[in-house]
C-alpha cells in the first residue's frame, strides 16, 4: 500500500507541521519564568546604558536573548500594571483602574481585587497541564466578604503554589523607616479637629447648640477617639499588612525584610526542582526594590548607590540563581524567561534618613505614577537560547500584556474570545517573522481617565503621543511632586490640553518638546487619527464594577486576616524554614 508519494506527502506533512510549531526543538511544552522587579527604572540596568550598578546576570539574560527597547507596562502603579500583566487587558476592562486618588491596595483587608471573571495566563496553562506558582508580591486584593474567603487570593486565580505577601512592601514594613501613612495622611488629625472646631462655632453661631463646657468636653472625646484609633492603625499597620502567606496560611507576620529576597530565592529554586519534570509557569515577583529598602547583609554596602543600588545587585544576584538553577536541572533550553519591571522608578522617594531612594528612568522623563516615559517605559528582556535570537534588539512598541497571548498560543491554550485581549503575541516579532509591532494604538490610563494615546502609524517610523492632560511635573524642579510624596496623574495636580499636547516620540524619545501646528505640518491630521482611535476604544469599553472604588479601598476590619488572637496584635512566626543561602 506504501507508495513512495504516499511516504514522501507524509512526511512534507509533518515537516510542515513541525514548522509550525514555535518550539520546533522540543515536543514538550515550554517552562515560563517570569521576574518582575517593583519600581525598577529601565536607566538602572547595566544592558539598559547605566555604567554604575553592576548587573552581570540580567545583562548576559539580554546578550542571549531579545531586549526590547519600547516596553510599556499597561499603567504606571502597580495594582493596575499587574493586572493587565496577568490579563492581557488594560486593567480599565477589569475594573482594576481606580475612580479615585488612591490607584493601588494599601489594606490586605480591602474588599476590591481582581475579579474572578478574569482569565490569568496562569489559569489559561494550567488546563494545559502546567504546574503554576507566584512567589513574591501580589497586589492584586485577598478577600470579598470574610477574612478566609480568598477569592482573590492567587490560588483562585490559576496559581497552585503561593509564597509572598498579599500586599505591596512598604516603609512601614520596616521598622525605623517611618510610614507612608505618616507620609500621605499626617494631616488627617488636624482635618479632623479643624472640620470639627469649625463645625462647632458655626453651629453655635446659628444657635443650634450652645456651646457649654459639656459640649467641648463630649467634642474633645470624640477627637480624642479618632486620634488614638489613626494613631493604632498607623502602630499596627505592619502586623496588619506586611506578611508572607504559603498558599491559604499566614506564615510569618509581621515579616522581616532583612534576607526576604535570599528566602525567596530559595522558595523559587526549590519550586524549580520539584516540578522540573512537569511544565511550569513560575512567576518570580520580587518585593525589591520598592521602598522601604532593604538588602541582605551580603549585599548592604556593595553598590555605588545606596542602599538602591545594593538591592539592584541583590536582584540581580538572585536572577543569576534562578538561571543557574535551569542550566543545572537541564532546562534552560525549554524555558521561556521574562525579566521586567511594573512601571517606572518612583523619583519621589527619600529615606527618613535624606537618602534618595527612588531609581532612574534613563533619558526618560518623570517616573512612577505618570504616563510621562518614565513611568511606563521598563526593562523587557525575553531569553529563550536556540529559539530566539541572541543579542537581537526591537525598538518597537511592545507592551506588558503582550506576555498573556505569548504564553496562551506557546502553551496550546486557546485564547479567550467572549472578551477583548489587548496584548499581542510577541514571537513573530521576536523571531523576526514580522518587522512591526501590532502595537498601533496604545491607551495611556492615569487610573480610569484616558491620559495619553500613543500611535504608531504602520507607514511611517514615528511614534506619536498626545497627552489630553499631563502631571505637572518639571524636569528643572521635580521638587513639585515630592511635596505629595509620589507624581500624581489626577486633579488637581494636573493640567489640561486642548488641543492635545502632541510629541513624536521617535525624534524625540524625552519628551521634551512638544509640537504645534507650525513646527509639525501633520498635527492635526496626526490627532484627528488619534481621536477617531479613542473613540473605537472607548465604544470597546463594557461597565464593569470599579475593584479600586475608595469603598472597595478602605480597611475592612472583618476582613483583616490575623494569624493569631487579637490579644497577640496578629503576631506568629510559623514557618521555621532555615535560610539555604546559595552563593
Ligand atoms: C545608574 O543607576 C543609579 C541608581 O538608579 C543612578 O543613580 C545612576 O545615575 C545610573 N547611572 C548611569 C550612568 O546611568
Ligand atoms: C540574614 O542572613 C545573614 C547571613 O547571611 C544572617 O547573619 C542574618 O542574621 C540574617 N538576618 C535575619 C534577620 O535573619
Ligand atoms: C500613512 O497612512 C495614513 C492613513 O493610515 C495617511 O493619512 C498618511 O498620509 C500616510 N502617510 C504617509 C507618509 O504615507
Ligand atoms: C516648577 O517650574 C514650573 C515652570 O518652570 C512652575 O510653573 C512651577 O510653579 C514650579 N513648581 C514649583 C513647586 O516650584
Amino acid at each position: 500500500m506504501k507508495s513512495p508519494l504516499w511516504i514522501l506527502c507524509t512526511l512534507l506533512l509533518c515537516g510542515l507541521l513541525l514548522c509550525n510549531v514555535t518550539a520546533a526543538d522540543s515536543s514538550t511544552k515550554p517552562n515560563f519564568v517570569f521576574m518582575m522587579v517593583d519600581d525598577l527604572g529601565i536607566g538602572d540596568l547595566g544592558c539598559y546604558g547605566n555604567t554604575t550598578i553592576r548587573t552581570p546576570n540580567i545583562d548576559r539574560l539580554a546578550l542571549e536573548g531579545v531586549k526590547l527597547t519600547q516596553h510599556i507596562a499597561a499603567a504606571p502603579l502597580c495594582t493596575p500594571s499587574r493586572a493587565a500583566f496577568l490579563t492581557g487587558r488594560y486593567p480599565i476592562r477589569s475594573g482594576m483602574a481606580a475612580k479615585g486618588r488612591m490607584g493601588v491596595f494599601l489594606f490586605t483587608a480591602s474588599s476590591g481585587g481582581l475579579p474572578q471573571e478574569e482569565i490569568t495566563f496562569a489559569k489559561a496553562v494550567k488546563g494545559q497541564g502546567y504546574s503554576t506558582a507566584v512567589i513574591g508580591k501580589w497586589h492584586l486584593g485577598l478577600n470579598c466578604e470574610e477574612s478566609t474567603d480568598h477569592c482573590h487570593h492567587p490560588n483562585s486565580h490559576g496559581f497552585d503554589y503561593f509564597y509572598g505577601t498579599i500586599m505591596t512592601h512598604l516603609r512601614d514594613c520596616q521598622p525605623g523607616h517611618g510610614s507612608v501613612l505618616h507620609h500621605v495622611h499626617v494631616h488627617i488629625p488636624y482635618k479632623a479637629l479643624g472640620i470639627g472646631l469649625v463645625s462647632l462655632v458655626l453651629l453655635h453661631i446659628r444657635g443650634t447648640i450652645t456651646v457649654t463646657r459639656k459640649v467641648v468636653f463630649v467634642f474633645l472625646v470624640l477627637v480624642g477617639v479618632f486620634v488614638s484609633l489613626f494613631g493604632v492603625l498607623l502602630y499596627t499597620f505592619p502586623n496588619l499588612n506586611c506578611f508572607v502567606m504559603r498558599g491559604a496560611e499566614i506564615v510569618e507576620q509581621p515579616y522581616t525584610s532583612e534576607n526576604l529576597t535570599q528566602r525567596m530565592t530559595s522558595e523559587a529554586i526549590e519550586y524549580l526542582e520539584r516540578n522540573s519534570q512537569s511544565p511550569f509557569l513560575l512567576f518570580f515577583s520580587f518585593i525589591q526594590v520598592h521602598t522601604g529598602l532593604f538588602a541582605s547583609p551580603l549585599f548592604r554596602g556593595k553598590s555605588q548607590h545606596g542602599l538602591y543600588g545594593d538591592a539592584v545587585m541583590e536582584i540581580d544576584w538572585s536572577v543569576g540563581q534562578i538561571m543557574q538553577t535551569l542550566e543545572r536541572l537541564n532546562l534552560k533550553q525549554n524555558t521561556l524567561v521574562y525579566m521586567t519591571s511594573d512601571q517606572g522608578p518612583h523619583l519621589e522617594e527619600i529615606s527618613i534618613h535624606g537618602e534618595m531612594h527612588g531609581g532612574y528612568s534613563s533619558i526618560y522623563k518623570a517616573g512612577k505614577s505618570t504616563n510621562w516615559e518614565g513611568g511606563i517605559r521598563i526593562p523587557g528582556i525575553l531569553h529563550w537560547p536556540g529559539v530566539l535570537p541572541a543579542g537581537k534588539v526591537i525598538d518597537e512598541p511592545t507592551s506588558n500584556m503582550d506576555i498573556f497571548p505569548t504564553v496562551l498560543n506557546l502553551a496550546g491554550a486557546s485564547i479567550p474570545s467572549d472578551r477583548v485581549i489587548d496584548g499581542h503575541d510577541l514571537f513573530p516579532l521576536l523571531q523576526g517573522q514580522v518587522q512591526r509591532s501590532e502595537h498601533e494604538f496604545m491607551f495611556h490610563y492615569c487610573n480610569a481617565e484616558l491620559n495619553a494615546v500613543r500611535w504608531h502609524p504602520p507607514n511611517s517610523s514615528a511614534i506619536w503621543k498626545a497627552f489630553f492632560f499631563t502631571p505637572d511635573f518639571y524636569p528643572q524642579n521635580s521638587s513639585a511632586c515630592f511635596h505629595t510624596h509620589i507624581c500624581f496623574c489626577i486633579k488637581p495636580f494636573i493640567t489640561f490640553h486642548d488641543p492635545p499636547l502632541l510629541y513624536d516620540l521617535s525624534r524625540d524619545p524625552s519628551e521634551s518638546t512638544p509640537l504645534s501646528p507650525d513646527t509639525e505640518p501633520q498635527f492635526y491630521s496626526v490627532l484627528k487619527v488619534i481621536r477617531a482611535a479613542v473613540s473605537r476604544h472607548t465604544q470597546s469599553l463594557k461597565p464593569v464594577p470599579i475593584q479600586l472604588s475608595p469603598l472597595q479601598i478602605l480597611w475592612k476590619p472583618w476582613l483583616q486576616p490575623c494569624c493569631s488572637s487579637l490579644s497577640q496584635l496578629c503576631r506568629c512566626e510559623r514557618d521555621h524554614q532555615i535560610d539555604k543561602l546559595r552563593h
